[in-house]
Parts: C-alpha cells; sequence; structure tokens
C-alpha cells in the first residue's frame, strides 16, 4: 500500500534537513538591545521583574554596550532615568541630561560599530509619568507636547543618536520631529517610529525599569488592543510623516498587526519584545514550567515569522553570542 502519497514529515527526520527547510532564521544583527541607565547610580541595580536585566550607571553601560557589539547586535536603544523630574521633563533636552550623556558616551565607546537609537518619550523625565505635558484640566497636550519631542529629537541627533525613537504615540510626532532634525541640520539622522503602539498591561516591568511615576494608564494616547485595522491608520500616517524604519509594539501579542504592517509597508519593519513579555518567559522558566532557551528561541523566531526584520529584545546579547557560536 502507498497510501500516503505525501509525506511532509520526510524533511522533519533529521536536524540537518530541518535546518535546510527553515523558513526564518535568526541573526545576531537583526537584534537589537534596549539598556537602561539611571542618573547617580554608584552601581547597577538589577530589576527584580526582569532577572538579568540592569539600570546602568554610565561606566556599567559602557562595558554591557561594547559586549553587545562584539555579540555582532544590530543596534542598542537607550532609555534614560534622571536624577530630577519635572512636569516638563526638562532632563530630556539638557545636553548634558542623563540620555543625552550617555548616548554621547556610547558614540565615543562602540558608536562607529553598531547603529545607536534612544527613546524619544517624556515619561522618564516627567514627575507625573505621562508620555507627553499635560494642559490645564491634567490630559495630555498633544501639540504643546510636539514642541518638547522637537527639541528632544535635536539634543538626541546632537548627543550622536543615529535613529531616534518617536515612542510617545502624540499625533503628528514624526513630522514633528522630521522637521525640526531638518531644520538643524540633522538630515541623516532616522526617525525609527513606534507606529503602532498599544495600552498594554505587558509594560509592567518597565515601569519599574525607569522608576515611572505613572499613576493610571496611557489609554487615551496608545492604541486600543481590540483594534487591528487601526494600525494600518498609524503605520501610514508614520511613513507619509518620514518615518524611516517602523515598529510594532508589544510583540507576542500583535502578531496579527505585525504581519499587516509587514504586508503593507515598504520601509523596514521591527517589533517590540516588551518588558512583560521577557518577564513572563524569564518567571515561568525559573519555576522549571518551560525550558528557557527553547522558549526564547521561539518566541523571538514567532516574531520573524510574523514580518519583523528587526527585533528588540533584552535577550538580544545571548542570543546574539549563541547565534555566534552556532549553537
Ligand atoms: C515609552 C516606552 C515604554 C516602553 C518603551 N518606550 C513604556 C510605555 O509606553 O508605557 C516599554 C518597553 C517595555 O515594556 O519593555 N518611553
Amino acid at each position: 500500500m502507498s497510501y500516503p502519497t505525501h509525506r511532509p514529515r520526510r524533511l522533519r527526520r533529521t536536524a540537518p534537513l530541518r535546518r535546510l527547510v527553515a523558513e526564518t532564521r535568526l541573526h545576531p544583527a537583526d537584534l537589537v538591545l534596549p539598556m537602561f541607565v539611571k542618573e547617580s547610580l554608584t552601581a547597577p541595580v538589577p530589576l527584580q521583574s526582569m532577572p538579568g536585566v540592569l539600570q546602568h550607571t554610565r561606566e556599567s553601560l559602557k562595558v554591557a554596550a561594547a559586549e553587545a557589539v562584539a555579540a555582532g547586535v544590530g543596534g542598542l536603544m537607550l532609555f534614560g532615568i534622571p536624577a530630577e523630574r519635572d512636569p516638563i521633563g526638562t532632563a530630556a533636552t539638557q545636553p548634558d541630561g542623563i540620555l543625552n550623556l550617555a548616548l554621547s558616551d556610547l558614540r565615543a565607546e562602540v558608536g562607529k560599530d553598531t547603529v545607536l537609537m534612544a527613546d524619544l518619550c517624556l515619561d522618564e523625565f516627567t514627575d507625573h509619568g505621562h508620555c507627553g505635558v499635560l494642559d490645564e484640566h491634567g490630559e495630555v497636550d498633544n501639540d504643546a507636547t510636539l514642541l518638547r519631542y522637537r527639541e528632544m529629537a535635536v539634543a538626541q541627533a546632537e548627543a550622536g543618536a543615529d535613529l531616534i525613537g518617536t515612542s510617545g504615540m502624540m499625533d503628528g510626532q514624526v513630522a514633528a520631529c522630521r522637521d525640526a532634525l531638518d531644520g538643524a541640520g540633522h538630515t541623516d539622522t532616522g526617525v525609527f517610529a513606534y507606529a503602532a503602539k498599544y495600552a498594554s498591561a505587558f509594560y509592567g516591568p518597565f515601569r519599574e525599569a525607569v522608576d515611572s511615576a505613572l499613576q493610571g494608564d496611557r489609554r487615551t494616547y496608545q492604541q486600543n488592543p481590540a483594534n487591528r485595522r487601526e494600525s494600518a491608520r498609524e503605520v501610514a500616517l508614520d511613513v507619509a510623516e518620514g518615518a524611516d524604519l517602523v515598529m510594532v509594539k508589544p510583540a507576542m501579542s500583535y502578531l496579527d498587526v505585525l504581519a499587516d504592517v509587514a504586508a503593507t509597508v515598504d520601509v523596514p519593519v521591527a517589533a517590540y519584545q516588551i518588558s512583560g513579555e521577557y518577564a513572563m518567559i524569564s518567571a515561568a522558566a525559573a519555576n522549571g514550567w518551560i525550558d528557557r532557551d527553547r522558549a526564547i528561541a521561539e518566541s523571538l523566531l514567532s516574531i520573524k515569522r510574523a514580518g519583523a526584520q528587526i527585533v528588540l529584545t533584552y535577550w538580544a546579547t545571548e542570543v546574539a553570542a549563541k547565534l555566534a557560536a552556532g549553537q
């Protein structure tokens, strides 16, 4: 008897066969490492909710960045935590604000060998923890925030960022930053737009990472998790405003959105495997409930398979080093 004629299992029989026919592969250069640097720390601080992730000092940041670059990661995305916060996030735009200082440090240390990116948002710098400035009713004021983002874009470009990561979800933020950069002569600094960004519970551990002051939530500016088509609009607007790359965030709960975006835009597409995604896998693995390394690899593959060329992940250095070693 010859039935069945079609035997897909043939191509799964050995590891070399499976490797030969793999449709998606991870490569160190696809991975971007998000990093946290905090002002006036004397030693790095481990994050409880993200085992293995640190709030860095300026010195330890340089060492970790050099390790990431040596492992071959595609780039670094920097977040800064200032010592002083105020309603307008003054430290975000000062040349000697922690994020801008650390960008200059990294530009001097590893900038020639990697792509340097910075988060462009006010939430780490405001005393109320919102991504923008507030109006007299305590609501986030879109257009007043754009003025702050313009200054922040120029400050980051001057500190050495290759790409600015517009993550605040204000309307018109890409156009505002592009205009400010061009007006200041920074025509070569690109905009990495967090284009489809959802109001997600999975950002939880990030709040610890940046000592967030936020009360409440970001639902008046970040997207409703119920919506899929809305992302097409957000992404199209960012591309029309001049985004050089677009990102979907979070990653794993939004793979449908990611696949839509990858199928429609002609700029590079990234996805951010965020803090809560890292924390969930770490916690389950620590309990012995899942195989850590396989879960990490599978999660990253799923994000690439859905259409991300670039993945931001807190495992970037570890995974890049393993890939480079052929594991
Ligand atoms: C905004 C920003 C956030 C993250 C990246 N940029 C927080 C937020 O939007 O609430 C989250 C990243 C993560 O959870 O890993 N500055």
